[in-house]
């Protein structure tokens, strides 16, 4: 196992990227971005795993970002442990690992970045609504990030997320379309834990109580899951009444939303055939549905995305399933 080299300015980086790819004697190497704020777990593994099966150079940047953080206590309790990560990064054949201070990437923090990327319409549903500014301060490191690690042409450019955080996922694959970044958006699948539990950072911060109040999220995934696949109605509004009783879970949001536009999916035409029943066709705007509106045809065919949110004890969660490849423990 050899130490990845560890880059700490934007120069350094550049100029071990361009290095690296120069060494790999490639006519087209692909370099792949695995970002992270580092406080690594089995989901990141698992995201380090299926880029390094398709790079020949692996970057991976560890950067807690003030700018996505709507609460300082969020910020500031946020899980730093760079030496465990650098050892975990190496067991996973990292090439390099970028990891700046935060003056590097914000030469003006906290009064700049005076220039930054919004994420629009799509960063202000369901987490952008509860955490305003968290997608543009994604949006806007996520830039910077594929703007530094860029590999001179004729290397190709590849990053990826993991699809626990399909908000954010949309975001990224929106904003390289919208604006024409050289880089291609891959992503892996939730990793979770025995008991159904979605991996997370913040997962280090849950009590043994929090920990069981918590298993009720991807219990309702779980169930909506089986729901689905055996074409009963989905009853999302039996189900957010179950959570908002349940001890220890303050629910932000459960929905079934379109997995490209986010916005909340009501039954459309197709539900009362049973065909299409959650196509994008059926869409209106964020949270406008009345609840209960799901809950009043079946889902035969659902392709929608569940979305969920929830504080547990000090840390806010958030999990997701895809109703179309929902393959439920
Ligand atoms: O998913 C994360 O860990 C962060 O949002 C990311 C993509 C590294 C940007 O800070």
């Amino acid at each position: 196992m050899s130490t990845p080299h560890v880059l700490k300015t934007v120069r350094e980086l550049r100029a071990a990227v361009a290095q690296a790819v120069a060494e790999t004697g490639l006519a087209q190497p692909v370099v792949a971005l695995v970002p992270t704020m580092g406080a690594l777990h089995s989901g990141h593994a698992a995201l380090l795993k299926a880029a390094r099966t398709s790079a020949d150079v692996l970057v991976a940047s560890v950067f807690v970002n003030p700018l996505q953080f709507d609460d300082a206590a969020d910020y500031q309790h946020y899980p730093r442990q760079l030496e465990q990560d650098i050892a975990d990064l190496a067991r996973h054949r990292v090439d390099l690992v970028f990891a700046p201070e935060i003056e590097e990437i914000y030469p003006d923090y906290p009064f700049g970045p005076l220039v930054r990327v919004s994420a629009g319409e799509l960063g202000r549903r369901w987490e952008g609504r509860s955490r305003p500014g968290h997608f543009d301060g994604v949006a806007t490191v996520v830039t910077k990030l594929f703007t530094i690690i860029q590999p001179p042409a004729p290397a190709r450019f590849e990053a990826w997320f993991g699809e626990k955080d399909a908000e954010q996922l949309a975001v990224i694959r929106r904003m390289v379309a919208d604006l024409h970044l050289p880089v291609g958006i891959r992503s892996v699948p939730v990793v979770r834990d025995e008991n159904g539990l979605a991996l997370s950072s913040r997962n280090l911060r849950l009590s043994a109580a929090d920990y069981d109040a918590a298993l009720h999220l991807s219990q309702t995934l779980f169930t909506l899951a089986a729901r689905a696949e055996s074409g009963q109605p989905l009853d999302v509004e039996g189900l957010r009444t179950q959570l908002e009783a349940a001890d220890g879970v303050e629910l932000d949001y459960l929905v079934v939303v379109d997995p490209l536009s986010l916005h909340e999916l009501v039954p459309g035409r197709g539900a009362l055939t049973g065909q299409g029943v959650l196509g994008a066709s059926s869409c209106r705007g964020s949270g406008e549905a009345p609840r209960g509106m799901l809950d009043a045809v079946r889902h035969d065919a659902p392709d929608g995305l569940v979305l969920i949110a929830a504080r547990v004890g000090p840390v806010r969660l958030i999990d997701t399933m895809d109703l179309n490849a929902a393959a439920p423990l």
